[in-house]
């Protein structure tokens, strides 16, 4: 095998590997030590005793790393973290943790920092002093700061690198997104095959679906922000099995910043697949009628949230069950918080945490979308903003803070107007909480308006010289106007 096929084999494998999960490991103490050892230093003096105790524990756990694996590199790209070429998971434990060490550093110019042997507590000391320290610099000229720095004091722990994308990444960031790529594409087609066969009287294979949730909920899991991405390239005309997908993979992704576990994920992306199984017992030329509907024609619609659940029970017939809680989702996912909202509630009730989260996913898939019956969808950011302020929405509005932690104030695929005048789309939004309006973006146009082609990829939480942003969101346009699809600079 070539050494780009081990690579690439390595990525694919990794998870399985005895080696990679001891990495993890022990990678993941590193990174709370490190974290810990920087809190210390913001908050006493250097000779304070937790200051001394917590660099003590980090020069340890260090050491002990590396003499286990005989190299101890800490490597930054993209939004993620590496230890000696070992991709470290980021969930709600140390989401924390690992977004502020990646933060630092960008802010810092800093892509790798190798650690050689025997690192003692003073050099750690003179690193995380200087990494930590208030700074106005560009990244760039920060990282040469701290080069010499630690040349002057003549510290050889540590060598550093600028930040490069070395073959790893680029593998790595290909695979992650041919793996989102897969993954939406098999759970479109085995929605599509759900439906139509209820549509059809047929009872769909629930193992299928049951894998389907399955390989979402992994995907989310292992790198959430290609999967993301892809829900905001909306076919038009799959809109009925793409919509099921979509809230599905934001109500996975919500519940995850929840701190829900793997198998409550689970149960709850199936709930968000099936939400709107209903509507497949409603007729065709009724969901896809351009006009007002007769109340008769609306009593249908605001049917399909029992016809759902009698769907749901249906399923039953084969030995694979699907949740009672699925049940729930698909007769109270348009229940509001107040209970208005269809069907109406017989008597009072606390509509469920699984149903508030999908009505959320579904209120702002549906929002911004294109349909047959509505040629017009909203900016991404401006639903948001209705979600959050409107209260006839009668969303749970911790939920929707949450979901807005997720998607950033300009989620994926917005177009926005930057104070260069350039115009750029939205490809990702910034891990770090502290840079919600300060998405990653792909430039398409300069102030002239001529296109720019490749885009240009930037990441407007990094600051140049003087701590200044050399670019920021002024506000969102409409890609109609300009005659763009976002979706399209997203592949
Ligand atoms: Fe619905
Ligand atoms: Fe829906």
């Amino acid at each position: 095998m070539s050494a780009a096929g081990e690579v690439t084999e390595s990525v694919r494998s990794e998870g399985d590997r005895q080696s990679g999960s001891n990495v993890r490991r022990g990678g993941r103490s590193f990174m709370i030590a490190f974290y810990a050892a920087l809190r210390a230093i913001k908050l006493y003096p250097l000779e304070h005793s937790a200051v001394q105790k917590t660099l003590a524990e980090l020069a340890q756990v260090a050491e002990e790393l590396r003499a286990e694996e005989e190299e101890l590199e800490f490597r930054v790209s993209g939004e993620f973290i590496f230890i000696n070429s070992t991709r470290l998971r980021l969930d709600l434990s140390n989401y924390a943790t690992f977004g502020h060490i990646l933060t630092l550093c960008k802010l810092s110019g800093i892509g790798a920092i190798h650690v050689g042997p025997h690192g003692a507590a003073r050099d750690w000391t003179f690193l995380l002093s200087l990494l930590g320290g208030e700074t106005q610099s560009a990244p760039a000229e920060r990282y040469k700061e701290i080069v010499s720095r630690l040349t002057e004091a003549k510290i050889e722990t540590f060598q550093l690198d600028a930040p490069t994308e070395t073959q790893t990444d680029r593998e790595f960031n290909e695979e992650a997104k041919a793996a989102a790529n897969r993954t939406y594409s098999q759970s479109v087609a085995v929605t599509k095959d759900v439906i139509n066969s209820v549509r059809i009287g047929k009872t769909p294979n629930i193992r299928k679906i049951k894998r389907v949730v399955q390989g979402i909920v992994d995907q989310v899991l292992n790198e959430e922000t290609s999967l993301i991405g892809l829900t905001a390239i909306r076919d038009y005309d799959e809109y009925t099995f793409t919509h099921s997908v979509n809230v599905c993979i934001f109500s996975i992704a919500l519940g995850r910043r929840l701190g829900m576990t793997k198998l409550q994920l689970y149960e709850l992306g199936l709930a968000a697949l099936m939400h709107d199984i209903g509507k497949s017992r409603v007729p065709l030329d009724l969901l896809q009628k351009a006009g007002e509907l007769t109340d008769e024609e609306w009593k249908w619609m605001a049917a399909h949230p029992w016809l759902g659940v009698l769907v749901l029970f249906q399923f039953r017939r084969q030995q694979e069950e699907l949740s009672y809680r699925a049940m729930t989702v698909c007769h109270e996912h348009h229940m509001k918080i107040d209970l208005t909202g269809y069907p109406k509630a017989i008597r009072p009730r606390q509509v469920s945490l699984l149903s508030k989260i999908v009505s959320i996913a579904d209120g702002y898939d549906a929002a911004t979308s294109r349909r047959v019956y509505k040629t017009e969808a909203l900016a991404p950011s401006a639903v948001l903003e209705e979600m959050r302020d409107n209260p006839r929405r009668g969303l749970d509005q911790v939920l929707v803070k949450a979901f807005i932690n997720l998607l950033g104030i300009y989620p994926v695929g917005t177009l926005v107007v930057l104070d260069t005048f350039e115009l750029a789309v939205v490809s990702a939004s910034n891990q770090n909480p502290d840079a919600l309006s300060r998405p990653i973006i792909k430039i398409i146009s300069d102030a002239q308006g001529n296109r720019i082609s490749p885009p240009l990829a930037v990441d407007l939480a990094i600051p140049e010289a003087g701590g200044q942003y050399a670019r920021t969101i002024i506000k969102t346009a409409d890609p109609d106007r300009y005659g763009i699809t976002p979706g399209d600079y997203l592949l």
